[in-house]
């Protein structure tokens, strides 16, 4: 019988795209896929150590997930669990210190060493978080995406790993480790794949993917940038749209931004995260830019492309955050008008540069900031949503309505997300929609196509 697996993924894509990976790995020792915990032979948690938060939802999940364990031992079964993720890399041992019932903790770079791991585990507890010389990616299996699935519309595709930048205030560079660049081959056989499986839209995952610089076999092996291998991709048949996220403000390079002109497969949304419009604060964090610089980007970006909308992430509460930086950070917003926008409270960690800074915001200081920044932002990304009622716009359908069984879900150019009456034959089309509603979070809007449509056919019933 085949053993059961039950995989739970926090964190940011990268995640997601990396869970999949699992269940392919673990496919290959017999393992299928549950969503029910209590028939799990194997609970994997792929983690996130982003902020505090983030870190304390694995352990009070473990917690509940021990007493599955302990029933099902009642009952004579075996349950292993494993944690992997950044927490996992980050924490190592000292979970199982924390939760001795954990039997495997690994890190994100050691999934292809899965089938042993497993192996191991199941006579003691182990930890790999050891960074391997070679690339987990030249030892995992082809990816096993399903064919005509409503999940496989839109896709995820990981170029880039880790980071180099260091920012003061992030695990990333210590969880994920050096940069590495998937060599242009294999990205490129992996969109073909995706798309010959009903792929219409692949987003290009990295934590910091416009430093990307791969190998090709171009030119006995010349750097592809970012922007090289957009040129590539879109050639693809069959491929409607590409993404990619998230950028550094510093590697948006010139290129790139002129692949946003040149290339109409390129969506004309950039996620470029900002964390503060403060220079005091944007050095104190190592970020390696002004806020004028930004501006110039967004700019050219503008210029380049001048529909294009542009998303951003915020941090309140930096150690040393003065109420004249924050008030800075408000006016940056008010300048660029943000379409989207993810906002957090600083949260200290341990082991980052910034965990030693000796002066801190008071939490109650940090609250009021989050919460008047984030009216601002929502009030720019409804005045955005609100902006594109009555265009008609290029929809991509990906999904069917969980609340209306007549409606269809999608994204516009911009990543808006819109509901519209069609049926199911639509998903993985483009169609023509006319936005009618617009609040902060979503659009509706209606196919005037399939009005007519659903008209004739009417009229041709009842003249018959
Ligand atoms: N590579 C991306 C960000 C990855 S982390 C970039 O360079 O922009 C996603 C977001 O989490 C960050 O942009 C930042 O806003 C937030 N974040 C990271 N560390 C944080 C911390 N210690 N406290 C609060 N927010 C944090
Ligand atoms: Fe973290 Fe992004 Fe900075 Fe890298 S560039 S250290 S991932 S915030
Ligand atoms: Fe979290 Fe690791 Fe992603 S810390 S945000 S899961 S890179």
């Amino acid at each position: 019988m085949a053993k059961k697996l039950y995989l739970k993924t926090y964190g940011c894509q990268m995640n997601v795209y990396d869970s999949a990976r699992m269940s392919d790995v673990l496919a290959t020792c017999g393992y299928i896929n549950t969503t029910n915990p209590k028939e799990a032979d194997l609970i994997v948690l792929n983690t996130c150590h982003i902020r505090e938060k983030a870190s304390e939802k694995m352990y009070s999940e473990l917690g509940r997930l021990n007493k599955i364990k302990i029933a099902r031992r009642e009952n004579g079964k075996q349950m292993l669990l494993a944690i992997g993720g950044c927490v996992g890399q980050a924490e190592g041992k000292e979970i199982l210190r924390r939760a001795p019932y954990v039997d495997l903790v690994m890190g994100p770079q050691n999934y292809h060493r899965l089938p042993s791991l497993i192996h191991e585990a199941q006579s003691h507890s182990l930890v790999d978080i050891e960074f391997p010389k070679k690339s987990k990616f030249d030892y995992l299996p082809e990816e096993t995406i399903k064919t005509n699935g409503e999940n496989n519309i839109s896709v995820f595709l990981t170029i880039q790993e880790g980071c180099d930048r260091f920012c003061t205030f992030c695990v990333v560079p210590y969880t994920r480790g050096s940069e590495y660049s998937r060599p242009v081959v294999d990205i490129d056989s992996e969109a073909r794949r995706l798309v010959d499986k009903g792929a219409r839209e692949i987003t290009l995952l990295g934590q910091n993917v416009n430093s990307y610089h791969g190998q090709s076999n171009v030119n006995g092996g010349k750097e592809f940038t970012l922007a090289d291998l957009i040129y590539q991709l879109a050639d693809i048949e069959g491929l409607d749209r590409i993404r990619y996220t998230t950028s550094h403000p510093r590697d948006l390079t010139a290129d790139l931004i002129g692949a946003h002109r040149n290339i109409s497969i390129l969506m004309p949304f950039l996620h470029l995260p900002v964390q503060t419009g403060s220079d005091r604060i944007l050095k104190a964090m190592n970020r390696r830019h002004t806020v004028g610089y930004y501006q110039r980007q967004i700019q050219s970006l503008r210029k380049a492309r001048p529909d294009i909308a542009i998303s951003s992430d915020f941090i309140v509460g930096y150690p040393g955050e003065t109420d004249t930086d924050f008030e800075q950070t408000l006016k940056l917003v008010k300048n660029i008008g943000f379409a989207q926008s993810f906002s957090f409270k600083y949260s200290r960690r341990p082991g980052t540069p910034a965990a030693e800074a000796k002066e801190s915001v008071p939490e109650a200081v940090k609250d009021i900031r989050l919460k008047v920044l984030q009216k601002a932002l929502n009030k720019y990304q409804t005045k955005y949503n609100s902006s594109t009622v009555g265009l008609t716009l290029p929809v991509m359908f990906e999904r069917s309505s969980r609340r209306n069984i007549n409606q269809l879900v999608g994204k516009t150019p911009y990543a808006q997300w819109i509901n519209a009456n069609l049926p199911n034959t639509y998903l993985g089309q483009t169609v023509d929609i006319t936005v009618t509603k617009a609040n902060n979070s979503r659009l509706e809007g209606e196919s005037t196509e399939y009005r007519n449509l659903t008209r004739s056919n009417i009229m041709s019933t009842t003249s018959r």
